[in-house]
């Protein structure tokens, strides 16, 4: 007797172990060509016969490709879904998924790295000492600004921004927060972080560091008007979404000092960066690695694989974000 054939999914990217074994034992893995640009009508093309499909963040999934027939999920290994038009998906009943507090330590930690890194200068300082130019100490020397009981400006303070606060508590600052959902009394209580509007946060903080997603009300959140009301000494970090920052508004900041420095891990035209922070000393640049710890990355990976396999089976994803579609 012949078994019924696996529905059939598609994986944009390789994803890590375990998460290959969990979604070949629920369906037929068709992967996506290398070769081919992450382009819609490639990756509707690409999508033809499946039922699903594990995108990551760089992946346009609109609705060129949520209008593909047959089409039931699609599992995005990454918290961020930005780059999925959920509104569209939810029209065509496609259930997305994405990948929820697996990575919000890696984050927290990373933010807190480049949060380190900028202020003391980490990065211009080794490629200091490795070109030769260390020829003794010196009391002027690769000057930075102190951390310990600065004042540290969240902006969003959901999972990943209430971890920033928990690290800052470690290193004595006094922490503001600024979003417009709040916590209750005793969360603030327990953080130590005090609720204030933007324009305070701003004026107030030495390091600023955003947590928030990328939505329309987020987008360029911070461009010219407000780097004009932070601190001439304040760091911006960002390792949240590229364009909720005005890039090019930033480098202005940068360049003519209105503010002293930033940590970035993702940019507004990603993977581009602006060539206007390339030159700056006082700027630390990640490639988007935020979540990439080994630990992370693969339970990212499970977590997204087990959400297809599920919805496969014909079950409810665990980390649906759009329950509508599937009652
Ligand atoms: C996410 O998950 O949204 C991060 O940006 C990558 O881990």
């Amino acid at each position: 007797m012949s078994s019924k054939p696996k529905p059939r999914i598609l994986l944009m990217h390789p994803i890590l172990d375990p998460g290959p074994a969990i979604l070949a034992e629920a369906a037929e893995v068709v992967e996506y060509s290398l070769d081919l640009p992450l382009d819609e009508a490639y990756i509707r093309q690409a999508a033809e016969g499946c039922v699903g499909i594990v995108s990551q963040l760089m992946d346009p999934i609109r609705d060129g490709v949520l209008s593909t027939p047959g089409l039931k999920i699609v599992s995005n290994v990454a918290v961020g879904f930005d780059n999925i038009d959920l509104p569209a998906a939810t029209a065509h009943k496609v259930m997305v998924t994405n990948t929820p507090g697996v990575l919000d330590d890696a984050t927290s930690d990373f933010a807190f790295t480049l949060l380190m890194a900028t202020a003391r200068r980490v990065v211009e300082a080794d490629y200091f000492a490795r070109s030769g130019k260390f020829k003794g100490w010196a009391i002027d020397m690769m000057l930075g600004a102190d951390v310990f009981n600065a004042t540290l400006g969240i902006v969003g303070i959901g999972r990943i921004g209430r971890g920033m606060a928990h690290r800052a508590k470690g290193f004595n600052m006094r922490v503001l927060y600024y979003d417009p959902q709040g916590l209750p009394p005793d969360a603030e209580q327990q953080l130590g972080a005090t609720r204030v509007e933007l324009p305070r946060l701003l004026a107030e903080s030495d390091f600023v560091s955003v947590h928030v997603p990328l939505t329309p009300e987020t987008q360029h959140l911070l461009s010219t008007p407000q780097f004009g009301q932070m601190k001439k000494t304040a760091i911006l970090i960002n390792t949240s979404r590229g364009p909720v920052i005005d890039e090019a508004a930033l480098v202005e900041a940068l360049t003519s000092k209105k503010i002293a420095g930033a940590g970035l891990d993702v940019y507004e035209r990603e993977p581009a960066i602006h060539p206007g922070l390339i030159p700056l000393p006082n700027v630390v640049l990640a490639p988007h690695i935020a979540s990439a710890t080994v630990r992370t990355r693969s339970e990212m990976s499970a977590m997204a694989a087990r959400n297809m396999a599920t919805a496969v089976r014909g079950g409810r994803p665990p980390n649906l974000l759009n329950p509508e579609v599937k009652k």
